[in-house]
This record gives structure tokens, sequence and C-alpha cells, in this order.
């Protein structure tokens, strides 16, 4: 639940920012068209200036090769044709003459004659912008008057260049330049693309626009100076403004993402918690495992212990009966003066006290709690020892030999003693219990070296195991022996120590004729099969 108002929440923030990115990037791109429009209105505006005033060039290159009236009226024709012939826009080539017309021997319609007075004056009127007199003529100057049309209605541009010749102002080359012509030969050669239009004074003189572009889409305007003329410059664009919906798809589907990736990162997170807390509970689960079975353990040691209570009472009894009489013969001897037979009892009642030193040790270590972990390295013959200390007064007891074969020293075995001893003892509380009523009351305590293992065997000539019920006898709280005698924990806590040791016990048995009891148990430190 948590999750998933994290995943709108997310959701939601990750489509505000990708909102905000993409109008920004709109913005941006916008930006960038406007820029572009504004170098390409420069580029034309460059372009028209240059195809006008490389004319100039021209023809005023043509007409200073005219030194002389001679010259000019013998080079006239093929100048003005090659002219026309190199510039296709240029339509016409005119002498406005200021001086007798009869001096000039040009084409008819190549001279403007003045007919009569009124004509002439009108021509004149006409030409109000050009000095006339050659001292305000600026050289090398062009002159242009207002565009005009031409007789098919064609809108030109009128240039007039004043023709100096001998120091006298003879009149003036008046070229008319056909404007859309001029400016669609400009348009293929520059690969102008965007639709453009120039006016002057509110007459439009040019215009590449389609039919039906609205004035609105005006996106740059620019002036064009030229020759004494302001020229307006419009170019129409479009701005395609970057798709604003895929914009918003996008940005939909980069939340979507980040909605998704925290959700999967919020399901691994809580699975992790889960394996955390299964991990806890199954160390739990275990400690308490480890916890019950030290006090199976125990309970089973102090079993065996209440068993043989008896015989220890009976073997301490022994040599405090001892201490007793020779404590009386040292007061006696003390009374009497026989101080050499003190000395005698004393030294008696401190060998009986050892003793029963030795039997409280044996029993009081053994009976204690051990730690299940507790694995060392340990000598077998110290714990075999330890262990018949333990149970020899109750086979004493009970006229149970005990016959030990095992070689003076074994190598030592990683185990855990108290555990190891445990398992000895109920072997041999169990093999004693066997040989009760049987006429042959002997127990054997072997012990040999096989391989990598220490076999340990106790075998008697007892009563023997049923076959039906030999599977039943490592199993807990199976016993023969009567009420309050067997707990009939001690075979199936011996197996699963013997099991944790890595190591195996193993039975075989003949009813009436007595069973061996083997316990085979690794001398190196091999990883112990444990339950953690
Ligand atoms: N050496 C043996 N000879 C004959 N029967 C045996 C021998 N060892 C064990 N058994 C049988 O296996 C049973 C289970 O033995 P186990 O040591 O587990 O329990 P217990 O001796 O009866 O009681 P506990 O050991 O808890 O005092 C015994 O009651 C007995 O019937
Ligand atoms: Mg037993």
């Amino acid at each position: 639940m948590k999750s998933n108002i994290y995943c709108v929440f997310v959701f939601l923030i990750g489509l505000s920012i990708s909102y905000f990115i993409s109008a920004q990037l709109i913005k941006e791109e916008t930006k960038v068209q406007q820029n572009n429009i504004e170098v390409e209105g420069k580029s034309i505006s460059f372009n028209i200036r240059g195809a006008i005033e490389n004319n100039v060039e021209i023809i005023q290159l043509v007409t200073n090769r005219w030194l002389t009236l001679e010259d000019l009226n013998q080079h006239w024709q093929s100048d003005t044709n090659a002219l026309k012939r190199i510039n296709r826009s240029i339509k016409k080539i005119q002498l406005f003459p200021l001086i007798e017309q009869n001096k000039f021997s040009l084409p008819f319609d190549d001279l403007i004659e003045y007919a009569d007075p009124m004509a002439r004056k009108q021509q004149l009127r006409a030409r109000s912008h050009l000095p006339m007199e050659k001292e305000k003529v600026i050289s090398t100057f062009v002159y242009t008057s207002r565009s005009s049309y031409s007789e098919d209605n064609k809108l030109e541009l009128n240039l007039q260049f004043p023709l100096i010749i001998e120091q006298v102002l003879i009149g003036y080359i008046e070229v008319s330049i056909n404007i859309d012509m001029l400016m669609r030969h400009k348009i293929d050669t520059y690969q102008i693309t965007k639709p453009f239009a120039l006016s002057e004074n509110g007459i439009t003189l040019f215009s590449s626009l389609p039919e039906k572009t609205h004035i609105n889409d005006i996106t740059n305007q620019l002036t064009i100076s030229l020759y004494g003329h302001q020229w307006q410059l419009m170019i129409w664009s479009h701005i395609s403004a970057p798709n604003g919906d895929l914009f918003l798809i996008f940005s939909l589907l980069i939340s979507l993402l980040a909605a998704i990736t925290v959700k999967l990162l919020t399901l691994y997170y809580s699975m992790n918690k889960k394996h955390i807390t299964d991990k806890e509970k199954y160390k739990r689960i275990n400690d308490e495992w480890k916890n019950s079975q030290a006090k199976l353990i125990q309970s089973n040691k102090l079993a065996s212990l209440g068993e043989i209570a008896a015989g220890i009472a009976h073997e301490i009894n022994q040599p405090l009966q001892v201490i007793c009489i020779h404590t009386d013969m040292c007061l006696d001897n003390l009374h009497n003066g026989n101080y050499h037979l003190v000395e005698k009892s004393c030294k008696a009642i401190v060998e009986q006290s050892d003793r029963i030193e030795k039997i409280v040790k044996q029993v009081g270590s053994f009976g204690r709690d051990s730690e299940l972990d507790n694995y060392q390295k340990e000598i077998p013959n110290t714990i075999f020892s330890n262990v018949i200390g333990i149970v020899i007064n109750q086979y004493n007891q009970d006229n149970v030999e005990l016959r030990q074969v095992i070689p003076p020293s074994l190598p030592a075995v990683f185990c855990n003693k108290t555990q190891i001893e445990q398992v000895l003892i109920n072997l041999l509380i169990n093999a004693k219990d066997s040989v009760e009523t049987s006429q042959n009351k002997v127990v054997f305590f072997k012990s040999h070296v096989q391989g990598n293992n220490l076999y340990i065997q106790v075998s008697d000539s007892g009563s023997g195991i049923d076959p039906n019920k030999i599977n039943d006898i490592f199993t807990p709280f199976y016993t023969t022996k009567a009420l309050g005698k067997g707990t009939g924990l001690g075979l199936s806590i011996s197996y699963s120590i013997i099991h944790q040791h890595n190591g195996e016990i193993k039975v075989s048995s003949e009813i009436g004729k007595g069973s061996i009891f083997t316990v085979i148990l690794p001398f190196e430190k091999r990883k112990l099969i444990r339950h953690e």
C-alpha cells in the first residue's frame, strides 16, 4: 500500500519534471529557428544588394570606356547589347541627352528625344533628382528614380549614370532593370528557400510568396538602403514548434518508468527484509533446538548419575569406614602414647580421603552442564579412565567384571569430551544391566585404531536384543527396563552425539548370547555436522 503511494508520488514528480524539461526544449528549439530565420533574412538582403551593386559596377565599367563622343557613337550599340546579353534582367538602356541631339548617332529607341519644349520640360521634371551641371555630379555615382511600370506592365528599377565626356556632362545613361527577373535569378542562384517580398513606400516591388500566405506569418522584416532608396524586405517563415504531444508522451513514459522502478525497488527491499526476518527466525529455532538438545543430554546424564549413585555411595562408604576406624585407632594410640602407630593411621586416613576425593571429582565433572560446541583434541585414554572411574563402583557392586582391551596410548580425537564420556557410560551401564541375570557376568571394553578412525567397542554376554526391536532401541523413550530404572533416552542421545561428531554407532546382537555396540569416531578435525 505504502509502495503504491510512493509510485504515484514519483510518477507525478517525474511527470512535472519531464514536462518542464520538454517545455524548455520547445522554447530553445523555437529560439534556434528564429535565429535561423534572422540569419537567412540577412543573407537575402545581402544578396539583393549585391545583385544591384553588381549590375551598377558592370554598367559603369562599360560606360567608362567611352572617352569621346565618337567612342560613344561607335560602341554604343555593341556595348549595350553585350550588357543586355550578360544580364537578362536589363531591359532597356537609353541615353537622356543634355547637349544637342544631333551629336549622337544612336539607334532610334535608345535616345530619349524631345519633340517639343513642353515634352522636354516634362522629361526634366521627371528627372528633377538628377544634377544638371557637371560640378554637382558626384563622380562614379549612380542615381535612381522611383521604380516604375514598363509598357508590358513589369516593375522596373531605373538607374541613371551621369556621362561626362571631355569635362562636359553630356547626359545620363538610363538603365531599366526588371526587378522580378533579377530577384528570381537570385533565388535560383543562391537557393533562397524562404519566401520574401520587397516593397518601397508600400508598393510591392517583388514577391515570392505563395498566394495564400497570410500577412501575420511575417517573421522577419529588414530595411535595405540602396542609392537613396529604402526598400522593405519581408521574410515569411513558419516556425514549426517541436511536437508538444510527442514530448508529453515521452514525459509520461519516463514517469511511468520511474514509478515502475520505485515499485520494483520497494518489492526488492521488502523481499530482502523478509529474507532477513526468515534468517533470524531460523537462527532462533536453531538456538532453541540447541538449548533443548543440551537440556535433554543433561537430563540423561542426571538419570545416569541417579543409576550410578548407589554404586558411588557404596564406594564412598568403604573408605569412610576405613577413615572412621583409623580415627578411633589414632585417638587410642595418642592416649596410650603409641605415637608411631598414629602416623600409620594418619597415612591411611589421607589415602582414603584421596580416594573419596577422586570419586567425587569424576562424578562431579560428569554431572556438570557441558557446552554443545566445546570441541577439542582429547586423549581417548583419559576419557576411558574417567568413564571407568565412574561406572566401576556399580560394576563392583553388581559383581560384573569389566575387561578392558585398550592400547596404552591412542592418538588424540577431536571431540566434545563430556559428550563422548556420556555415550560410553550409557553403553557400559546398558551392558552391565544386560548381564544382570547372566551366568557369565563379563563386559568387554575395547578400543583400536583403524584408518582415520578410532573404534570403541562395548560387548556383553547378556540378554541380547530382539531382532524385531533392534531398530527401536535408538528412538527416544524406548526402554525395557523397570519403571524408574531407565528413561529410554541413553541410546537416542548417544546416537545424536556420535552423529554430531561425524561418527557412527552400530549394534549387533543375538538373543541370549549378547550384544556388541561399536562407536566409530574420526580423528581428523573434519567439518562436523552440526545444525547451523
Ligand atoms: N547391551 C544391551 N543388551 C541388551 N539390550 C540393550 C542393551 N543396550 C540397550 N538395550 C535395550 O535398549 C533399550 C534402550 O536403551 P537406552 O540406553 O536407550 O535406554 P535405557 O537404558 O533403557 O534407559 P536410560 O539409558 O535412559 O537409563 C534398553 O532398555 C534395552 O532394552
Ligand atoms: Mg541406557
